[in-house]
């Protein structure tokens, strides 16, 4: 053997010992990782059948298109619910999740309105688990982002006068993703839409289901061409009081008291919206979910979203009407504040008291 054969099998003996090894990444550039779709190995599937409306038998497979029929529920009547959440990796390597309990209960909430079967709690988390201990390499390396996790619930089967679907699918598929907002963690400048609703007393803009996202695009795409960040929406019925932004919940701070609108069916329940209620009450701040007037809210002295893509986000600006109103932003936050306690909690930082993060390897 000469040197040039030697260095080559101790290389190539390295590389196959790393191909094996538990903490081999994914070839990609951590540092240019955004929000949009990268595909990743496995996905995870799991179907209910037409006789008893359980879900049975799920499964891993590799990442890829599924088939349907033209006729399926959810292609023509929008039957379809999805989730959003993060698969974390530590500093000590543990891998973990961020009160998986709350989706699946929201997508068994969301189901019920949708009149669709849903997994049990258990089969929702066990999915999420096996997807992201499948796409391990795809979980971003500590402080470079997330494994985001997309439970989706479909109505697969034919139908084709208005009805509940004759079947459904339940998959989760993953993306590794950092800043949600092309401004990363800088100040988010949003517009209150005059125009269109959101959601309206009676619909469904309590839960997540696709059928209202469609709709939001126009005003976003509208906010963004002007050069805002997303849009805020206001009640249908009065006009007058806030809602949420189009992917986030929202908090005003005034004199050091928070305010969020209350949830009661127009607004989507965030699970990271009710963790940062009690973060914030066990850090010593009174919080009150009650109406929030837009003349209210631009009085305010602080502004931020709150949501798993956007995490905490702070708010620089408000358009109201032609009129830009700024919020304080700075290092002394109430939210830069509730940010660090709640990063804290997720990478192990600060004790989970509350028993909120759920390790999965
Ligand atoms: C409309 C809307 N509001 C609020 C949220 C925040 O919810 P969560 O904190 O559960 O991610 C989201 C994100 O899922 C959303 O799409």
């Amino acid at each position: 053997m000469n040197d040039l054969t030697f260095f080559c099998f101790v290389f190539l003996s390295s590389v196959d010992s790393q191909v094996g090894c538990d903490d081999e990444y994914a070839d990609i550039d951590w540092d240019t990782v955004g929000f949009g779709l990268t595909p990743t190995d496995y996905m995870y599937t799991m179907r209910c059948s037409e006789q008893n409306y359980e879900f049975t038998e799920g499964q891993l497979n590799r990442y890829g298109n599924i088939e349907l029929s033209p006729a399926a529920g959810v292609l023509n009547y929008g039957q379809g619910l999805f989730e959003g959440m993060k698969a974390l990796r530590r500093e000590d390597g543990r891998l973990v999740l961020f009160r998986p309990d709350q989706n699946a209960l929201r997508m068994k909430e969301g189901a019920a309105r949708m009149c669709m079967p849903s997994p049990t709690i258990t089969q929702f988390i066990e999915a999420v688990r096996q997807t992201a201990i499948a796409n391990k390499r795809w979980i971003p390396p500590p402080g470079k982002g997330s494994l985001y996790m997309r439970p989706m619930l479909l109505g697969t089967g034919p139908i084709l006068g208005l009805g509940p679907a004759p079947e459904y699918m339940f998959l989760v598929y993953a993306s590794p993703v950092r800043n949600y907002f092309k401004e990363g963690s800088a100040p988010l400048n949003l517009y209150i839409e005059q125009e269109f609703d959101r959601a309206s007393r009676g619909g469904t803009g309590g839960i997540k289901t696709i059928s209202n996202y469609g709709p939001a695009l126009r005003p976003l795409v509208k906010a963004k061409s002007k050069g805002f960040s997303d849009v805020l929406y206001l009640d249908s019925v009065h006009g007058k009081y806030i809602e949420e932004v189009s992917s986030c919940n929202i908090f005003m701070v005034k004199e050091n008291i928070i305010s969020t609108p209350p949830v009661k069916g127009t607004i989507l329940p965030g699970v990271t919206r009710k963790s940062i209620i009690e973060i914030a009450r066990d850090l010593g701040y009174r919080v009150e979910e009650r109406p929030i007037a837009v003349e209210e809210l631009l009085e305010a002295d602080e502004v931020f979203g709150t949501g798993t893509a956007v995490v905490v986000a702070p708010v620089g600006s408000i358009t109201h009407l032609g009129e830009r109103v700024e919020y304080r932003t700075d290092d002394n936050s109430v939210s830069k504040r509730l940010l660090s306690a709640y990063v804290a909690i997720q990478n192990g930082f600060m004790e989970d008291k509350k028993g909120w993060v759920v390790e999965i390897n």
